[in-house]
């Protein structure tokens, strides 16, 4: 305990709640100092020389010295090495249906079959594995490479260092480990899941351990709620995923590489991962950006396709106190013209903040008031954390009890700890038991007339007046049966518990695609649904970090998110206020949320003015949703999400990779939001091609650095060339926006359309453009005229 721990414990400890984080943190401290296991001054090992190698379906195992390394690449051309024998499943980033099927309906993920036409050969003193899509390296003492087809490099790994626990035979588990790589000198790293700070990750080390900051967070703060091992890098040399499929705490510190100017004495880019223990196995995808999205996502699942209504604006607050105050917003949002999806309860709607309960004075008939504003075309959504309050009695307590639910410590007592509730006991989501047990009690939350779902605090979160707010890292769990400490188990918390949710709505209302939001999760969240930004600070800062953390995660497999529309505290000027507005427009997950003791987010809240843009923001967002629905279709299918850099099309354009503050929203638009204030004018730099300001309708070209209008009113938006949206007319039918192609070009699109909350097979239209006789000319793929009205717009620039 620091000095200023023991300061936030002194000032805790005048209230109840206070002096049971002081107890629940002592409770902590002890626990770890009993049971985890303690490190001495072990040596280092390293893989020591090679002695043999065996070729196996889709590459081999290197023997060593004092280590084995297995290269397998994989079907679809995702490359598996792992080091002391490791393997690639169990993993609950790939859930393949020989670990536990957490989705039926969705393409799952999962260990793909072996390419038998990748193998381990001999070459230059080590070995060789060619496929399609890199060439694998090892050399003699360890150290592995990855090329392209062309023989330029992608990534090195130098041999890896264990330090394996005193006693324990090599290779067993809990071995901390380090491994360093080098990139090339022009890499950006982009990723490690949810980044304040990013989209690109600069020079600096960055923490694999979801955390809940415990107040509002900014660019500086690090780690968040969702942390991942996924680092994707784009350099001159192509583009490439890897992913260290382990759980544990750890690590990762950048180097940025610095160029010879020419000279060709440039200084490789590194990156150096250091963990506390756990397998070293790791995946490498390479190929264009969409082409590694869409083998990190065919490995560890597609993104649930939300239902449609999710693409409406939703509003949320911490804080609406009653039945009554709900009805007065939403009845807010209609008087003003402006239209709203959602409306998310807090805990406040929680019966003395008990999940799975619901306080009957406040709020005396949910399911009346779900249906009156299901009316109004207005779904309601809960938030579900996974602390339950330590009170027999309580239904959900007494339930997961009677099923060994929740986390026990060592010595098989349940571990407690503190949240809304007051003292609470936490499911153990890594026991398929527990997943199936807490699924079933979604049905409550359906009772009442909830249409969707929002985990929080599921980092999962125990509020500590010293050390980490989280459980001990001595609890066990069970781990899909072969148990272990919650030094393995906590960064998959919340996704494990975003499969139970997710399994309970699929089973409970099986017609209807579920609504999942989660706060904290891990690779391959984006099978069970999104997330959004957590407790954001309400500033510029704040605002550029929203940003980034959707791009970061997009980049990461998850493509759907947002974040709390005006920040999660105090009061937004105005114009901040407008500016995240607008650009919350632009985003998958568009909310507006605030803390209890925040201002209002209600857009007539900011006067007249303010209002006005807003109104004008919704009804883009709203003529876009054919354009969006779409989107979630593709990102559903190939992995490529709807919020992307500047770059994903033209990745060798270094100018193009420091970008943070533009984004291309799928492939026919590129927004550039204001992030700063007192904003009217801004610069952006445009990627290769021709696009169009879709306010003036000037025509700007690629590759050079534009200055655009940004009025209060609204933001830039520029279309591609070519491009063919579907938008939503008058009265809703699905029009073409074609953006006229250049004259020696062609251009198209494509539209999804079909169930809007269910199962059924989407249709998929693509369609054509391209000028004839001095017109542009939109067809069917096919030739057929288009059963859409086509608006043809930029032909006279
Ligand atoms: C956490 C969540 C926030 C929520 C609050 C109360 O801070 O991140 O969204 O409003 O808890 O439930």
């Amino acid at each position: 305990m620091d000095a200023r721990d023991l300061l936030r414990s002194v000032r805790m400890a005048g209230s109840a709640r206070g002096r049971r984080t002081v107890a629940a943190a002592w409770r902590r401290e002890r626990a770890d100092a009993r049971d985890l296991p303690r490190y001495g001054a072990e040596r280092a090992r390293v893989p020591g020389a090679a002695v043999r190698a065996e070729p196996m379906p889709g590459g081999g195992t290197v023997h060593f010295a004092r280590s084995v390394l297995r290269v397998r690449v994989a079907a679809g051309g995702a490359v598996f090495c792992g080091w002391d024998g490791a393997a690639p499943e169990p993993s609950y980033a790939l859930a393949g249906p020989s670990t536990w099927s957490p989705a039926p309906g969705l393409a799952d993920g999962g260990c793909p079959a072996a390419d038998p036409r990748a193998l381990l050969e001999p070459d230059q003193g080590g070995w060789r594995v060619v496929s399609e899509r890199v060439t694998v390296r090892v050399s003699a003492h360890g150290a592995v490479e990855f090329r392209t087809p062309g023989g330029r490099l992608l990534r090195r790994e130098l041999p890896p260092r264990w330090w394996d626990p005193a006693g324990a035979a090599e290779g067993t588990r809990g071995a901390r480990w380090v491994q360093r790589s080098e990139t090339p000198a022009d890499a950006r790293v982009y990723g490690l899941g949810g980044r304040a700070a990013g989209p690109r990750l600069a020079a600096g080390t960055y923490r694999l351990w979801n955390t809940d900051p415990g107040s509002p967070f900014e660019p500086g703060d690090d780690p968040l709620y969702i942390t991942m091992p996924v680092q994707l890098l784009v350099s001159d040399a192509g583009c490439h995923l890897v992913f260290h499929d382990n759980t544990w705490d750890g690590r990762v510190t950048l180097r940025d590489g610095e160029e010879g100017a020419g000279s060709g004495h440039d200084r490789h880019g590194g990156c150096e991962l250091r963990m506390d223990g756990g397998p070293l196995r790791y995946w490498v995808v390479a190929g264009t950006p969409s082409r590694v999205l869409a083998g990190w996502t065919a490995l560890t699942g597609r993104p649930a396709l939300p239902p449609r209504w999710a693409l409406g604006h939703q509003h949320a607050r911490w804080g609406f106190g009653s039945g009554q105050e709900v009805r007065r917003v939403a009845a807010g949002y209609r008087e003003h013209g402006l239209p709203l999806s959602a409306l998310h309860l807090d805990i406040d709607h929680f019966d003395g903040h008990r999940v799975f309960t619901v306080d009957r004075a406040r709020f005396p008939d949910l399911p009346g008031l779900a249906h009156d504003l299901g009316e109004q075309g207005v779904r309601l959504v809960s938030v579900v954390g996974p602390a339950v309050k330590r009170e027999p009695g309580l239904a959900a307590y007494d339930g997961g009890r009677a099923v060994d639910a929740f986390v026990r410590d060592a010595r098989g007592r349940e571990v407690r700890g503190t949240v809304w509730p007051g003292e609470a006991v936490f499911p153990d989501f890594t026991d398929p038991a527990v997943r199936a047990w807490w699924g079933g009690l979604y049905a409550e939350r359906l009772a009442q007339g909830f249409a969707g779902v929002r985990h929080d605090m599921n980092e999962p979160v125990s509020f500590a007046a010293f050390g980490e707010p989280t459980l001990p890292r001595s609890a066990r769990h069970a781990l899909e049966g072969a148990g272990g400490d919650h030094r393995q188990a906590h960064n998959v918390y919340g996704l494990a518990m975003a499969a139970a949710g997710y399994q309970g709505l699929r089973e409970l209302r099986p017609e209807q695609r579920p609504f999942l939001v989660s706060r904290s999760g891990w690779a391959g969240m984006q099978r069970y649904g999104g997330t959004w930004s957590g407790d954001v600070a309400t500033g510029w800062a704040g605002l550029r970090a929203s940003l980034a953390l959707v791009l970061g995660l997009g980049l990461c497999g998850v493509p759907y998110s947002g974040p709390d529309v005006g920040g999660f505290t105090g009061s937004p000027s105005p114009e901040l206020y407008l500016r995240w507005f607008q650009l919350g427009a632009y985003l998958p997950f568009f909310r507006t949320h605030s803390a209890i003791d925040a201002g209002p987010r209600e857009p007539w809240e900011f006067g007249p003015e303010v209002l006005e843009h807003a109104r004008a923001a919704l009804a883009e967002r709203a003529r876009l949703l054919p354009y969006l629905d779409t989107l979630a279709h593709v990102a559903h299918r190939t992995g490529a999400p709807y919020v992307r850099p500047l770059w994903w099309n033209s990745p060798g354009d270094r100018a193009l990779r420091d970008c943070g503050d533009a984004f291309l929203l799928g492939d026919s638009l590129l927004v550039a939001p204001v992030l700063e204030p007192g904003v009217t004018m801004r610069a952006v730099r445009l990627p290769r091609g021709l696009w169009y300001d879709t306010a003036t309708g000037e025509a700007h070209r690629g590759r050079t650095r534009v200055r655009l209008a940004a009025p209060q009113g609204r933001i830039p938006v520029l279309a591609r060339a070519g491009a063919v949206l579907p938008v939503a007319g008058e009265g809703g039918a699905v029009e073409l926006e074609a953006w006229a192609p250049r004259r020696d070009r062609s251009g198209g699109g494509v539209l999804f359309t079909g169930d809007p909350d269910g199962w059924g097979r989407p249709r998929m239209e693509r369609f054509v453009s391209r000028w004839a006789d001095g017109a542009v000319l939109v067809e069917q793929d096919g030739g057929e005229e288009p059963g859409y009205a086509v608006r043809v717009r930029g032909a006279g620039s």
